[in-house]
C-alpha cells in the first residue's frame, strides 16, 4: 500500500473518480465533500495525506489546510487549484501546504505528488524519533552527560532508582549531588510521595533533633503545640539528607536506631512511631576520614552506604563541558535579552582546559557572567573570568603557591599524560615507555579520562 489518502472536494463526482484512480494506483483513500467533516474524519481515520480543492462551501482549503497544520503535523496537505488561479496555491504553500496540483487533474502527476508526500511524512518522523533518542541519551532526568564516567553513572543510577536501598551520593562541591538525589527519587515508587531535602549544616545542631523527629508539645520552653518533624513529613517518600558529614555527633546515634527500627520518637515524647521513608544522603567530604577520625559513627556510616554513587568530577568529563556550557547559554541568554549563540572555538579551548574546583556550578556561574558581559552573538575570550583565561597549567602544576589554585593529584597525572601524549605525537607506544606505564595501563587511564584512546 502506497498510502492513506482522504481527499475533500464539494463536487462529489471529483471525489468518486480521485478515489478510483488512486485505489488501481494502490492508494487507500476516503473521501468526503464537506471540509468540516473532514476533519472529524482525520479524528478517527489514520490519514498520510490529505488531498483538498481549495474553493468549498464553508472552510476554504486554505483554511483547512491551517488548521491540519497546526493540529496535525503528522499529515501532509496537497491542494487542488483551477488552473490560473496561482495565487491562491501560493497562499495554501504559505501556511504550510506540503504541494499542490492545478485542475484540470494530470493523475499520473497527482500519484507522484501524493507518493512523495508520504515519503516525507516517513522521513519527517524517522527523524523526530531519531532526534528524541538522542535527547534522552544526552541527559537523565535533569542531568546532561554524554562522556563516559556520566553514561556509567546514568546506568547505574537506572538500575537502583527503583530500590528501597539507602544511597550515599558523593562527589566533589557543585557536581551535582543535588540532581541525582532528585532523579533517584523521581525514577522510583516513591515518585508520587514527598522528596524532603534536609541541610544538615543549614541548621543548628540543637535544632536538627527536634527538626527530624518532631516534637511533643511543651517539650522544650518554645513547644507550645505539638510539631510532626522532616522525618513523617516524608511519609512514603524520600528523605534526603545533604551534608551529612555535617550530621551533629550527639544526635547519629537517635537517627542510626530510628533508621534501624523503622520508628521514631518525637522530642519530649514517650510514645513511638512507625515510618516508611527511603534515605539518600550527600557529602562532599571524605566520610570515611571522618569515621577513622571519631566524628561519624561508623555503624551510621554503613547503614547510610547500602550503595554509593559517586559523582565524577567537571574536569573528568571530556567534552561535557562544552555541551553543559551550550545548555547554560541557552538559559541565561532570553535572560539578558541577547541573542548570544554559542562560544567561540577559543572559548571552547579555555573551557575544556580549565580544571573547574567548583565543577558544574562555577562553569553554570562562569556562562552567567558572560553571557551578560558579551557584546558578541559568540562568547568570546574576553568574556571569561581572569583565572580562566590565563589558567596556564604548567604554572600550576609546578608553580603555584596559591592553595585555592592547586589541583588534585589524579588531575595532575592526568594532565601530565595527556602532556606526554601530545608532545610524543600520539603514539601510545611511546607515550607509554616515558610515563613508564604498560600500554595497557595506560589506554585505561585514557578510557577513565573519557579520551578515545
Ligand atoms: N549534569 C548536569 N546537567 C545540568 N546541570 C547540572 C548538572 N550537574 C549540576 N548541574 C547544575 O549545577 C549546579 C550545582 O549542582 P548541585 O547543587 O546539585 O551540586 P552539589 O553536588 O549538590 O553541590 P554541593 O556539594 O555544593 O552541595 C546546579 O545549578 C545544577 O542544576
Ligand atoms: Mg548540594
Amino acid at each position: 500500500m502506497q498510502g492513506r489518502v482522504l481527499i475533500v472536494d464539494d463536487d462529489r463526482s471529483m471525489c468518486e473518480l480521485l478515489e478510483t484512480d488512486l485505489r488501481l494506483r494502490d492508494f487507500d483513500s476516503l473521501w468526503t465533500t464537506s471540509s468540516t467533516s473532514a476533519l472529524e474524519l482525520l479524528q478517527s481515520h489514520p490519514v498520510d495525506v490529505v488531498l483538498t480543492d481549495l474553493r468549498m462551501p464553508g472552510l476554504s482549503g486554505t483554511e483547512l489546510c491551517e488548521r491540519i497544520v497546526a493540529n496535525r503535523p503528522d499529515v501532509a496537505v496537497v491542494v487542488m487549484t483551477a488552473f490560473g488561479s496561482f495565487e491562491s496555491a501560493v497562499a495554501a504553500m504559505r501556511v504550510g501546504a506540503y504541494d499542490f496540483v492545478t485542475k484540470p487533474i494530470e493523475l499520473d502527476l497527482l500519484a507522484l505528488v501524493l507518493q512523495r508526500a508520504v515519503r516525507h511524512r516517513a522521513l519527517q518522523e524517522k527523524v523526530k524519533l531519531l532526534s528524541q533518542e538522542v535527547e534522552g541519551l544526552k541527559r537523565f532526568d535533569e542531568m546532561l552527560g554524554t562522556s563516559r564516567p556520566m553514561q556509567e553513572l546514568f546506568d547505574q543510577l537506572a538500575r537502583i532508582a527503583d530500590s528501597e536501598a539507602a544511597v550515599l551520593i558523593t562527589g566533589e562541591s557543585g557536581t551535582g549531588k543535588e540532581l541525582v538525589a532528585r532523579a533517584i527519587h523521581r525514577r522510583s515508587r516513591r515518585q508520587s510521595q514527598p522528596l524532603v531535602p534536609v541541610n544538615c549544616a543549614a541548621l543548628p545542631d540543637a535544632l536538627l533533633e527536634s527538626e527530624l523527629f518532631g516534637h511533643a508539645k511543651g517539650a522544650f520552653t518554645d513547644a507550645r503545640a505539638a510539631r510532626k518533624g522532616l522525618l513523617l513529613e516524608a511519609e512514603g517518600g524520600t528523605l534526603f539528607l545533604d551534608e551529612i558529614g555535617e550530621f551533629p555527633l550527639v544526635t547519629q546515634a537517635k537517627l542510626l536506631r530510628a533508621l534501624e527500627e523503622q520508628r521514631l520518637r518525637p522530642v519530649g515524647s514517650d510514645r513511638e512511631q512507625p515510618f516508611d521513608v527511603r534515605i539518600l544522603c550527600a557529602t562532599n567530604r571524605d566520610l570515611e576520614s571522618a569515621v577513622e577520625e571519631g566524628r561519624f559513627r561508623e555503624d551510621l556510616y554503613f547503614r547510610i552506604n547500602v550503595i554509593q554513587v559517586d559523582v565524577p568530577p567537571l574536569r573528568a568529563r571530556g567534552t561535557d563541558v562544552l555541551l553543559l556550557a551550550q545548555h547554560f547559554l541557552q538559559a541565561f541568554a532570553p535572560r539578558s535579552r541577547k541573542e548570544v549563540l554559542g562560544i567561540s572555538d577559543a572559548v571552547a579551548e579555555k573551557l575544556l582546559s580549565y580544571a573547574w574546583p567548583g565543577n558544574v556550578r562555577e562553569l553554570r556561574n562562569v556562562i552567567e557572567r558572560a553571557v551578560a558581559l558579551t557584546r558578541y552573538q559568540q562568547l568570546a575570550v574576553d568574556d571569561l573570568p581572569e583565572k580562566i583565561r590565563n589558567y596556564r597549567q604548567s604554572r600550576m602544576v609546578i608553580d603555584s603557591g596559591d592553595p585555592a589554585e592547586l589541583v588534585p593529584l589524579e588531575d595532575v597525572e592526568r594532565r601530565y599524560i595527556l602532556q606526554v601524549l601530545e608532545a610524543v605525537g600520539d603514539n601510545k607506544a611511546n607515550a607509554a615507555r616515558i610515563l613508564g606505564l604498560d600500554r595497557k595501563t595506560l589506554y585505561r587511564k585514557l578510557r577513565q579520562y573519557d579520551q578515545n584512546p
